[in-house]
């Protein structure tokens, strides 16, 4: 496609900006050479839904545990999900392992430069395969995340609000990258994004497109991307059951491969309903019969479908009462439990059952 003098003005600006204020992050190689496939598709799953900030220290972790695909595919899945534990979006960290086990058996361990072999591998959508191929391989690719729809709708005074403008701003967006140091070019709008063409308060005033954006000539940059109404969040309700043993061993089990934290260790709970909780229908829902006491106040954690409101029941076990412990179940000490594969939210109901 032809490049208009417009979109190599911007992108060129874009590049001088980058080579003097880009960030120095853990996956970036030095300026002139480029993050191996490997790093750049690791970051990038990390990055999808998780701050730049809370992504440093696991990828560090995750580089000096397996340095390179082949030792992230030879890895147990449990090892994998326990290290990923508080990043979230456990269906990633499923995939990142199935993708690094495809990676290994159909590509010897390289990853495809193109982006229908990219696509095909697990957890790879059409935003990690144009970053990997625009970061790692320097291929002229268009990779949109929300920072980038943001600086385009503003860039362009795009109105159209979201989801509709995401077909406009796609074909803006592609228009601009540049045949050359598309990587850069891909990192540098990232990086103007959330650093300059902020959510709010964008700071167009040290911004190096501020002469031709046009939403910042309209007096609108800060209000866009509109956005299309969104339906408001359910709220599911439920009780979890937190049983200590008298060295304080919490028991936790396993949740079923599939869905929501699959394969992740969960404290049993009542089944999360929308809807007022009834604590009394709630206990008898109980994983073994015990002097159940529910404790005052509870957790609240957000997924990307629903609220969860959880009251939290604690019991001392008795030894009578744990004949029917399912099987996956374990009795974990709380210095054990950073090694267990444990979501955010069950950090925080043990946390409240410890406090209380
Ligand atoms: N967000 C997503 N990918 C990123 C990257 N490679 N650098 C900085 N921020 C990012």
């Amino acid at each position: 496609m032809a490049i208009t003098h417009a979109a190599k003005t911007h992108a060129t600006l874009l590049l001088d900006w980058y080579d003097r204020h880009h960030r120095t992050l853990p996956w970036r190689a030095p300026a002139g050479q480029r993050t191996p496939p490997y790093l750049v598709w690791l970051s990038e799953i990390m990055l999808q839904q998780t701050t730049v900030a809370t992504v440093g220290d696991y990828f560090h972790r995750f580089v000096k545990r397996w340095p390179t695909v082949e030792a992230l595919a030879a890895a147990p899945l449990d090892d994998v999900l326990s290290a990923w534990a508080g990043l979230g979006y456990y269906a990633r960290a499923r995939n990142l392992h199935a993708c690094a086990q495809a990676v290994v058996e159909t590509h010897d361990g390289k990853f495809p430069e193109d982006e229908a072999g990219l696509l095909a591998l697990p957890g790879i959508g059409r935003y990690t395969a144009a970053a990997i191929q625009a970061i790692a391989f320097d291929k002229r690719a268009s990779a949109v995340d929300g920072n980038v729809e943001r600086v385009i709708a503003r860039l362009y005074a795009i109105e159209t609000p979201l989801p509709d403008a995401k077909i406009e701003i796609a074909a803006r967006a592609a228009e601009l990258v540049p045949d050359r140091r598309a990587g850069d070019y891909a990192q540098a709008m990232m990086d103007l994004g959330a650093t300059v063409c902020a959510p709010r308060g964008a700071r167009c005033v040290i911004c190096p497109l501020m002469l031709g954006c046009r939403g910042r000539l309209q007096g609108i940059a800060d209000e866009l991307p509109r956005r299309a109404p969104k339906a408001e969040k359910p709220t599911r309700r439920g009780l979890a059951f937190v049983l200590m043993r008298k060295d304080g061993a919490v028991l936790l089990r396993k949740r079923p491969a599939k869905g929501l934290l699959g394969g992740m260790d969960e404290v049993p709970s009542s089944a999360w309903r929308e809807g007022k909780l009834s604590l009394a229908e709630a206990l008898k829902e109980a994983p073994v019969p015990a002097n159940w006491k529910v404790l005052d106040g509870g957790v609240r954690h957000t997924f990307t479908h629903f609220h969860l409101e959880l009251a939290v029941a604690r019991a001392i076990a008795t030894t009578s009462g744990l004949a029917k412990l399912a099987p996956g179940a374990a009795w974990v000490t709380v210095d054990k439990m950073t090694e267990r594969a444990l979501p955010t939210v069950m950090r925080k109901i043990i946390a409240h059952a410890v406090r209380a």
